[in-house]
């Protein structure tokens, strides 16, 4: 005989106590909790000590992550929840692909890369960069307060900007893609407005940085948000599966920013909310004459125009774009339709 999963409501408290008592979340978490499946199976004499030992050895099946080769949801075995601790405690494996995903150090990796021995492959100047431990380590120390003078309004505001863009998406599950030490994360976790974060990026040392914060914020520490290496051009996430996506300062440093908005835009479900924010190639006071100096100079990264920007969201299915520019600053907004 099959134990029926615990009810919804059971199932919801326990993983996030936070929001399940705050009726502006009941709607939002009727999509943001979809992705999880809950399976557990006993004999017929089910007595309630049963029941708690299958809860605490419990065999979950979740499809919150999929498998980067085939897009089929993972299977994971462990302890439930989006938190560090069950992450870290749980294996996944990808039935298609026969592939086994686990935690390495702090983080989980969800790169195709993953358990291989004899590949080695190198990505462009910008993403190897931040893969390094001393960019790693002074990102948040310093490197990423530069990015003022050339307009950027600072972590505060633009936490505050995105979080006026993600208002539709206020409850769900958030992917803070390229989340770098995870400045942003913390603050979405710490805000109590998502059901979950997902702070992902594909340096490992990045990932590191990030964990190191974590440790050193107890009600961070104990909040849903997972680590997850990962490459943006192939998302470990279902089709449809995510109500927001956050990128900050990360468009330029995209191998093909072109199939990083296609990948978050196959990730968001209907109505679910991309918020990024980059350094503009020029702006509408560079002056012409430099402007093809600029493109030549700046080739390992990819600087877009605002223009090229636009296009980019409407080409990868996304609608209602807008943006907030200030000197080479954008933040940016559009929808899966
Ligand atoms: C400038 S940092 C931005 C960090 C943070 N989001 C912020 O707002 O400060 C850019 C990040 O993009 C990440 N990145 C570069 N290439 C990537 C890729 N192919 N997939 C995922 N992340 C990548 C880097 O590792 C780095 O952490």
């Amino acid at each position: 005989m099959a134990i029926a999963p615990p009810s919804l409501h059971k199932y919801l408290y326990a993983k996030y106590p936070c929001v399940s008592h705050d009726f502006r979340f009941r709607h939002s978490l009727r999509f943001s909790c979809r992705p999880f499946r809950f399976t557990a199976r006993a004999s017929s004499t089910v007595s309630l000590e049963t029941d708690l030992s299958i809860q605490k050895n419990q065999t979950e099946e979740t499809d919150l992550f999929s498998c980067p080769v085939c897009y089929e949801p993972l299977i994971r075995k462990g302890p439930p929840g989006l938190n560090l601790a069950a992450i870290y405690r749980s294996g996944f494996k990808c039935k298609q692909c026969d592939k086994s995903y686990s935690s390495k150090d702090t983080y989980l990796d969800l790169t195709v890369t993953a358990g291989l021995r004899d590949y080695t492959e190198v990505k462009p100047a910008g993403t190897e960069l931040f893969r390094s431990p001393f960019v790693s380590f002074v990102y948040e120390r310093g490197w990423r307060q530069n990015f003022n003078r050339r307009g950027f309004p600072g972590p505060d505001e633009e936490f505050r900007m995105a979080q006026e863009y993600f208002k539709p998406v206020e409850g769900g599950i958030l992917v803070d893609v390229s989340c770098g030490s995870g400045l942003f994360s913390r603050k979405f976790v710490k805000s109590g407005t998502y059901s979950g974060v997902i702070a992902l990026d594909f340096s490992e040392n990045m990932l590191r940085q990030c964990n190191d914060f974590i440790e050193q914020d107890a009600s961070i520490l104990a909040s849903n948000i997972a680590l997850v290496r990962a490459d943006v051009s192939r998302l470990p996430f279902s089709s449809g599966s995510v109500d927001a996506v956050h990128a900050g300062a990360a468009l330029h440093c995209w191998p093909s920013p072109l199939n990083a908005v296609a990948e978050i835009s196959r990730i968001l479900r209907s109505g679910g909310v991309f918020v990024g924010s980059t350094f503009l190639r020029y702006t509408s006071s560079t002056p012409r004459i430099i402007r093809p100096f600029r493109e030549r100079i700046l080739q390992n990264y990819s600087y877009l125009t605002e223009e090229e920007i636009e296009a980019l969201c409407t080409s990868c299915g996304l609608t209602n774009y807008t943006r907030n520019i200030q000197q080479s600053f954008i933040m940016f907004s559009a929808q899966k339709p």
